[in-house]
């Protein structure tokens, strides 16, 4: 589908932007807006392209770079973190073997921090796409990554 299409599709109303970023993104194959998407995005919808690159650049779902097909956003708040999210980091880490802010050799993983997910009760919490996984522990982790490289 082109650009023009989706944004045809959602309308080209300026609250639609983030949908419309997140539609082309996931269709990208990178997870990723590259420069031309912006410039498109920005005639489309006639906004300014700096306004569109400020909209990319600032929401943690949105990315100028390319990322991996599952990008896990690590929540690293502070009832997270009490309740384990730096082990949680160190196991994603050697399971990975990748740093924070890292896409993984094979394109499947990218490892980054988010801010409160908003379910603090089941901390630590980790969400890949849509889905969130707390109370995470070490064989959870390993358990989540195993299913996703399988249908990668
Ligand atoms: Fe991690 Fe709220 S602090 S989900």
């Amino acid at each position: 589908m082109k650009i023009k299409e989706i944004v045809d599709k959602h309308g080209k109303t300026p609250d639609k932007l983030i949908e419309i970023m997140l539609d082309i993104q996931e269709r990208s194959g990178f997870n990723c807006l590259s420069r031309e998407d912006i410039a498109a995005i920005s005639k489309e919808m006639d906004i300014p392209e700096s306004r569109v690159y400020s909209v990319a650049s600032f929401y943690t779902l949105l990315s100028t770079e390319p990322r991996g097909k599952y990008i896990i956003q690590l929540c690293h708040d502070v009832p997270c973190y009490i309740n384990g999210s730096v082990n949680a980091l160190k196991v994603l880490e050697e399971e990975l073997g990748v740093k924070i802010g890292e896409t993984t050799k094979d394109k499947i993983f990218t490892l980054e921090f988010t801010s409160c997910l908003g379910c603090c009760e089941i901390a630590p919490v980790m969400q890949i796409g849509e889905e969130v996984y707390g109370n995470l522990t070490s064989s959870k982790i390993k358990e989540v990554l195993n299913e996703l490289r399988g249908k990668a």
